[in-house]
């Protein structure tokens, strides 16, 4: 009897404190994880959104880059995260389409994660080095038929857009080029610049700064139509690449068992921050969509993710690019 009243007394106050815990948040800093390099495409859309969270959260959003593996040990490291609602995950495609070019991870993308929202949308841009020899498109199609492998693509991983976007690159002209893993765009970019490597496919949230300096060949956005931060610049479907269209989509994830009262908190703060003038001005100068407020459930990300990975899975598998 003794021990029954002990027990319940205990997991009486067990409650309150998870309760008291909840009501709390966020009682100190939170971290988000970002797959890939700081400076970045993935890392600028998080430390944006994560300056307006901090004023509006009133805690610090303390971004923390996790390298390696094309996002997937960023994660794995998420998934296994303790679920206090102190760790959260921004990620892109790549959280789809690493199901299909990994043999083995070491998370499950669908069953390991709570959701938090869709945040931002983001356009591709196709580029070469400055000294490229191709000043436009069919150039760019010609040369790289004629040369594949002595080119060197570079991405940021199995698992990275840039290398979506140059598995389909490859796939619509029917070649092979060498591809030049970096741990992220951001020293891809520095490479492309130093004249290391050829061809990049990446983000505007990076390309825009360096386009519109000139410092790179530039052949066209991977978006259906033309876009407002670039608008002279033709799409890739209308210079003859028909079909070719990849939307960079990201989502803001949680460790399995975070509690709800925390997650809808945190889908809050992110609605908040998708609201912030500052956020929305610095997202339209880097070519980045705010995705409408139907894209801002829990619920609005678990299925997109869903049909991200039925989508991209039998593509990537018909390629046979995959890694163990
Ligand atoms: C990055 O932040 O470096 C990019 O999102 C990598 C990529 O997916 O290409």
């Amino acid at each position: 009897m003794k021990f029954r009243r002990w027990f319940l007394a205990g997991l009486a106050g067990l409650f309150a404190a998870g309760a008291f815990a909840q009501s709390d948040w966020p009682a100190r800093p939170i971290t988000l994880v970002v797959p890939f390099a700081a400076g970045g495409p993935t890392d600028v859309v998080a430390r944006t959104l994560g300056a307006s969270m901090t004023k509006s959260l009133g805690q610090t959003v303390v971004v923390e880059n996790k390298l390696g593996a094309g996002g997937t040990i960023a994660a794995g490291y998420v998934a296994r995260a303790t679920p206090d609602g102190y760790t959260f995950f921004i990620h892109h495609n790549g959280m789809a389409t690493s199901t299909a070019l990994y043999r083995k991870l070491s998370y499950n993308a669908l069953a390991d994660f709570e959701y938090v929202s869709q945040a931002v949308e983001v356009p591709m841009t196709l580029l070469a080095r400055k000294d490229f020899p191709a000043s436009n498109l069919s150039e760019l199609v010609a040369y790289v038929k004629a040369n594949q492998a002595k080119i060197n693509l570079a991405n940021a991983g199995l698992g990275a857009v840039s290398q979506l976007c140059g598995l389909l690159l490859e796939r619509e002209l029917g070649v092979k080029l060498t591809a030049v893993p970096f741990q992220g765009t951001a020293p891809a970019m520095n490479a492309l610049l130093a004249g290391q490597v050829d061809v990049l496919c990446d983000q505007t949230t990076q390309t825009i700064p360096q386009i519109k300096a000139g410092n790179v060949k530039f052949y066209g956005v991977t978006t259906k139509n033309r876009i407002k931060a670039l608008p002279d610049a033709p799409t890739l479907d209308e210079q003859g690449l028909k079909g070719f269209e990849l939307v960079v989509w990201h989502g803001i994830y949680a460790p399995k068992g975070t509690p709800k009262p925390v997650l809808d908190k945190m889908n809050q703060a992110v609605r908040a921050a998708l609201k912030d003038p500052a956020v929305i001005q610095r997202m339209a100068d880097l070519g980045a969509e705010i995705v409408p407020d139907s894209k801002l459930t829990p619920e609005s990300l678990q299925v997109w993710l869903k049909s991200e990975i039925d989508k991209w899975g039998p593509i990537i598998k018909s390629t046979g690019t995959f890694a163990d």
